[in-house]
């Protein structure tokens, strides 16, 4: 969820393009509540989309304060009911929450008895209780919102307004992402510094545990026990604009455009003339003494780690493992004597991963980020972070940090591979590569057209699809495969291609779209004979390949590369599959149904 909160100047505006801004975050319902300060209050909640609620807003309906919320549901279904903001039986206190009260049962049966929910939220419950506290121990409502978080377990990013004493907003961050962004004669709050740098660039991180009561001119910050706090301000030089769609019809397709600047970048800001790797050397050393390496992530990020397992192991030698972060989180794996996690996400946010980082904090094991967004959680809390690079990426499916974070593996692995005097990591030709890399993207960019056709041909009216691949290829059909999932509703499975036949292949009907990565010298020739496996079945197939192992009827050739960076070429491809099929199918590319970029609720 995204939450947006301005006091001080004319709100309604600010706040809706804020939310709108945050709609990566959720989008099944969204909600605000204004106050003009002189007596007149609004509240509008509707399913849908950020759209859906100014379509619903009249003109008339203005504040100088006011809070909104953009949602993705965890307690309750998406209605008008549940979204927020969620408001008490005497209709004084207004909140938006995002994040989870584990909880909630227990306040609601212990303190709540009497009270009739309007809603399923746990958001309602914590409403409820601060009106409550407030009415029986007659307290100040900043005292009143201390004594329930100290009452509530979870997750929460909390904007509260109380219509008694509306020129405030009280805030409170656990676990979920809160800024506090400084104007002249107005403050703002909210999720993230992007979807508000249009009004200030100045920003204050809320800490977990904390809680504010925010004026016009003043905040006022303080820990749940009372105890007073200051934070340092820093200054966002992101540029506004770099979050646009500029002449693009979806972001999805721009970011995948970006791709070849992202590599450029990346070898700019990481890579000196030589290509020799500038990394920080605290970082270096650390990894070059760690007997084994743990990769921690989520979705996308979590196949950009596989990918970069293999890269890692190639240059340093070093045994590493890749994690789903939510499994790791509660069942920790067996560690070595000298590990070294790295924690890959594009947000910075992901809740799962947070929980083992926190871990492993606890633990002293030495941690790294790499984000695309250098202030976010993971990144201040980790030892160590290195930023992606990508710019901001605004569609939920992830394309251009993927890369990144591939980029960014690799060249760690050089780093490390050097320090410890690894031949293959000095004969690695990383410079080199990247450039070839970001042509071959050019070149694949410029086959959209037939890419197009083929999904129309073959994807768009089909129920299931699979992609196949070994070695280096196969994380990359799980990528591919994820992809076309996410955003074209087909079901689609990524497949070591020889395992096929030791039971999906069960799966396969005449028709069935396969498409297969052939980007491994090793087992090419293996690779086509499972692909005559399944045409055998009836499958229809389209061939990715790299040009020195291109078939004269393969679909797609791909510019030759490094066999371990081929996926910065050969998931190109499949992203722009992807796209393709779901904007010929008519889909909400950039905003698939259900899925939230960032998920801040584990
Ligand atoms: C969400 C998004 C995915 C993303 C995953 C991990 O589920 O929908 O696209 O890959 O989170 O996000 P992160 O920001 O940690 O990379």
């Amino acid at each position: 969820c995204g939450i947006v909160g301005l006091v001080g100047k004319e709100a309604k505006e600010i706040v809706l393009n804020g939310l709108t801004k945050l709609e990566y975050r959720g989008y099944d319902s969204a909600g605000i509540y204004l106050n003009d300060l002189a007596g007149n209050e609004y509240l509008t909640k509707t399913t849908g989309r950020i759209q859906n609620l100014k379509e619903q807003m009249q003109t008339k309906e203005q504040g100088l304060v006011g809070i909104g919320h953009t949602r993705w549901a965890t307690h309750g279904e998406p209605t008008d009911n549940n979204a927020h903001p969620q408001f008490d039986q005497t209709k004084r206190f207004y909140m938006v929450h995002n994040g989870v009260i584990e909880n909630y049962q227990e306040i609601k049966d212990k303190y709540l008895k009497n009270i009739i929910f309007k809603s399923n939220t746990d958001t309602e419950v914590m409403v409820q209780l601060i009106s409550k506290i407030v009415q029986e121990q007659e307290l100040d409502t900043f005292s009143a919102l201390k004594q329930a978080l100290n009452l509530i377990r979870g997750s929460y990013a909390i904007l509260l307004i109380d219509n008694k004493y509306p020129d405030h907003i009280y805030i409170a961050k656990n676990k979920s992402p809160l800024m506090l962004g400084l104007g002249h004669n107005f403050n703002i709050i909210a999720s993230d510094a992007l979807s508000v740098l249009d009004q200030t660039k100045t920003f204050i991180d809320i800490q977990d545990g904390e809680v504010g009561d925010i004026t016009k001119n003043n905040y006022k910050l303080e820990t749940l026990d009372g105890k007073a706090v200051a934070h340092q301000s820093y200054q966002v030089n992101i540029d506004p604009n770099a979050a646009s769609k500029g002449t693009y019809e979806f972001y999805m397709l721009k970011e995948i455009c970006e791709q070849p600047t992202v590599l450029h970048h990346l070898a700019q800001t990481y890579l000196d003339q030589a290509g020799t790797p500038q990394v920080d050397p605290k970082i270096t050393t650390g990894l070059s003494r760690a007997d084994r390496i743990y990769i921690f992530a989520a979705g996308t990020s979590y196949h950009a780690g596989l990918v970069g397992k293999e890269i890692i192991e190639e240059l340093t030698e070093i045994p590493t493992e890749v994690a789903f972060a939510s499994e790791a989180g509660y069942h920790f794996p067996i560690l070595s004597q000298h590990p070294f996690f790295i924690f890959l996400s594009q947000s910075g946010e992901t809740a799962d991963s947070r929980v083992v980082l926190q871990e492993a904090i606890k633990r002293k094991i030495p941690c790294l980020t790499l984000t695309n967004v250098p202030n976010s959680t993971l990144a201040r809390e980790a030892n160590y972070a290195m930023s992606l690079e990508a710019g901001p990426e605004i569609a939920v499916a992830s394309t251009k940090a993927y890369i990144a974070q591939i980029t960014v593996e690799a060249i760690l692995a050089k780093a490390v591979g050097e320090k410890l005097a690894k031949k293959r990591a000095k004969d690695f030709l990383l410079k080199e590569n990247l450039a070839l890399a970001a042509e071959g993207i050019e070149q694949v960019l410029s086959t959209q057209d037939k890419i197009a056709q083929l999904a129309q041909k073959y994807l768009v009216s089909s129920r299931n699809a699979f992609y196949i691949g070994r070695g280096i290829d196969y994380p990359v059909a799980l990528e591919a495969a994820l992809k076309l999932k996410e955003v074209s509703y087909i079901q689609t499975e990524g497949f070591a291609a020889a395992e096929l036949k030791h039971g999906t292949i069960s799966l396969i009907e005449p028709g069935t779209p396969v498409i297969a990565l052939i980007n491994d010298p090793l087992t090419a020739d293996l690779m086509r004979g499972n692909i005559q496996e399944v045409i055998a079945r009836g499958a229809k197939v389209i061939t990715i390949a790299s040009q020195s192992l291109a078939k004269a009827n393969d679909d797609i050739v791909l510019t030759n590369l490094n066999y371990y960076l081929s996926p910065l070429i050969s998931v190109v491809a499949a992203q722009l599959f992807a796209y393709y099929t779901s904007k010929i199918k008519g889909l909400d590319v950039d905003k698939p149904r259900n899925l939230a970029k960032s998920v801040t609720v584990e």
